[in-house]
């Protein structure tokens, strides 16, 4: 534990589980407080799974309790982050709570897998409003604040898939590149207010995407898609994806880059 992030907040989205867990542990063991954003019901939209209720924020407020442990505040936020109304809502409430929002991470995300042809329009929706347009809105609610306080740095969080084309993930492939040229824009933008923007690429780290949906999607282990994408021959880890996030948002002269910690997928 060091105190890179000592006195500083950073919001993470779909921070419950996963890969946005890893991070929002990884910032508060630096220093930083944490707003939790994930939600537990996606009104009328769904995630990879259909399912319209899906207990992130309760996750989020399980979360609160290790992070309390680490001696640092964190509070929970309940909210769809494809629902503009409701990010604004959850930025305003945690910028009143923590007095302000020094470093954002954009990690919320879900994924679904299928062929072009048998790709569900409702499928493509989803997904791009979860990754893309959610980064958008986030970020959108966030930077005039940052422009405020005349510095900031937001993390977006894409993919090896927003890199290279992956057969049967058209639409998460889409999405992933899209928030790489968002990220590249942003830190155009942002950059004269003192904002940086970069992007994290995780290779492969064993959460429900892959639990739930690739495994079965390319139908065999989850160990030999590990030894056939990766080089160096293992998965990648949350705490990785953390390290990474920390790196991006105490390092001020770093903005609008992509850094793949992949296992040298991309190679
Ligand atoms: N797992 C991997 O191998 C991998 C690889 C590359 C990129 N990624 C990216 O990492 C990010 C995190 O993925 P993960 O593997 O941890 O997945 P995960 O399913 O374990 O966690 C995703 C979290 O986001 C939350 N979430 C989903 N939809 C939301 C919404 N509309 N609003 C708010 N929160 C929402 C979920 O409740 C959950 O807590 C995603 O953007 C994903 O695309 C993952």
């Amino acid at each position: 534990m060091t105190d890179a992030l000592d006195g500083r907040t950073a919001m993470v989205t779909g921070a419950g589980r996963g890969i946005g867990r890893g991070i929002a542990l990884e910032l508060a063991r630096e220093g930083a407080d944490v707003a939790a954003v994930d939600t537990d019901s996606l009104g009328s939209a769904h995630n990879q799974y259909g399912d319209t209720e899906i207990g992130g924020y309760e996750a989020a407020r399980e979360l609160e309790a290790e992070i309390d442990a680490l001696g640092r505040r964190s509070a929970a936020y309940d909210c769809d982050v494809s629902d503009a109304a409701a990010v604004e809502e959850a930025v305003e409430a945690a910028i009143e709570e923590f007095d302000g929002i020094d470093v954002l991470v954009n990690n919320a995300g879900i994924i679904t897998a299928g062929f072009l042809g048998e790709l569900e329009e409702a499928e493509w929706d989803a997904v791009i409003d979860v990754n893309l347009k959610g980064t958008f809105l986030v970020s959108r609610a966030v930077a005039p604040h940052m422009i405020d306080r005349e510095g900031g740095s937001i993390v977006n969080v894409s993919s090896i898939a927003g890199r290279m084309g992956f057969g049967g993930l058209a639409h998460y492939c889409a999405s992933k590149w899209g928030v790489l040229g968002l990220t590249e824009t942003m830190a155009a933008e942002l950059a004269r207010f003192s904002i940086t923007v970069n992007a994290i690429c995780p290779g492969v780290v064993e959460t429900a995407m892959w639990e739930n949906v690739l495994t079965p999607f390319m139908d065999r282990p989850y160990e030999e898609s590990v030894d056939s994408l990766i080089p160096l021959g293992r998965d990648q880890s949350v705490e990785e994806m953390g390290e990474l996030a920390v790196y991006f948002a105490s390092n001020p002269n770093v903005t609008g880059q992509a850094v793949a910690v992949d296992g040298g997928a991309l190679l």
